[in-house]
């Protein structure tokens, strides 16, 4: 009885370090852009957490929205013998020539939360952005459904901030042609900054008066700079605004009526299915199509997986997921 127990065990422990050893350890480089958003941390942290679960690696570095940095890091994490990148592109464009160098040294590239434009890319994984601009436009039209309405969008460069303002033109249009609505000011930042946020609302009312009824923000960072210069010229809680991200200090302005709303993507989905998916591609597992969509890059339809955001008010932010 007792030995064979010690047979049993024996062989459980045999197959299951067959199993281990019949895996192949898959090396991930983690491109990021900046750490401008709290998010990112979490995005690395959740990437690196799941690697670790399937038996992978992860090496990470941030090019702080310096494009040609962040291609020098691609060659030199290539050399080092990576075998797949996952890339949070510091630029749409510029972004493609890392997706051609991993190509010649065949190394797949997986696109995170933003797509790179104009290149064979192999995978995009991100929320439907479409989709994070017809919420935040849908709400705010649905608690101001008449007036002043203000866009202040993401840089130009982040391919999130064109399928942003897609989404939102998708909703507002309609509004606009009917009269309802007009928008007084139209503008995109430099970069993601609070500071930016800021300076542009500023710019507004200082061009247009304070007959405002609601800002969109392109995401959280830059509603908490909006709020700032709502507080300083008196009028917070007077004007509508949106963001995007559901960081906590958004949540936290929220909670005493200063945002209106935010919309929510939580990380741990993305990061969770595009590190699970760097390591099938990397043990050449089968990708399930049936759970891809396609987007057009300018170069190709590529296959993508596209998560659905969810709208945060007061009233429903108990349910959103913490980010943090
Ligand atoms: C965007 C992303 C947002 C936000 C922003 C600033 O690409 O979709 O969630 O964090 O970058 O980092």
């Amino acid at each position: 009885m007792y030995r064979s127990a010690i047979k049993f065990t024996f062989v459980i422990a045999l197959a299951l370090l067959s199993f281990s050893c019949g895996q192949k350890k898959v090396h991930i480089g983690l491109l990021l852009d900046d750490f401008v958003s709290d998010r990112w941390e979490r995005d690395r942290d959740l990437i690196i957490a799941k690697a670790q679960e399937l038996e992978s690696t992860v090496i990470t570095e941030a090019a702080i929205g310096d494009s040609e940095l962040q291609l020098k890091q691609a060659r030199e994490m290539i050399k080092q013998g990576v075998d797949i990148l996952i890339l949070v592109p510091v630029d749409l464009e510029a972004s493609a020539e890392i997706v051609n160098y991993a190509h010649k040294h065949r190394v797949k590239v997986i696109s995170y939360d933003r797509l790179v434009s104009g290149c064979d890319l192999d995978y995009y994984i991100s929320y439907d952005n479409v989709k994070v601009g017809e919420l935040q436009a849908l709400t705010m039209l649905s608690l101001a459904p008449k007036g002043n309405f203000v866009l202040i969008g993401g840089p130009n460069y982040d391919n999130n901030s064109v399928f942003i303002k897609m989404g939102q033109m998708n909703i507002l249009k309609p509004a606009i042609e009917k009269g309802d609505i007009k928008i007084i000011y139209d503008i995109s930042v430099e970069r993601w900054e609070e500071e930016e946020g800021y300076n542009k609302m500023m710019e507004c009312i200082e061009k247009n008066g304070s007959n405002i009824q609601a800002v969109i923000a392109a995401n959280d960072n830059l509603a908490s700079g909006i709020i700032k210069a709502l507080n300083e010229k008196g009028l917070v809680g007077k004007i509508l605004v949106a963001g995007q991200d559901a960081e906590r200090d958004a949540l936290k302005l929220i909670m005493t009526g200063e945002q209106s709303i935010t919309i929510s993507k939580p990380i741990e989905n993305l990061a969770s299915m595009a590190t699970q998916m760097a390591v099938n591609i990397a043990r050449n597992l089968k990708i399930d199509s049936t759970k891809l969509s396609h987007i057009n890059n300018n170069f190709k339809m590529v296959p993508s997986m596209l998560l659905i955001p969810i709208v945060v008010t007061k009233e429903t932010i108990n349910l959103a997921p913490d980010n943090k």
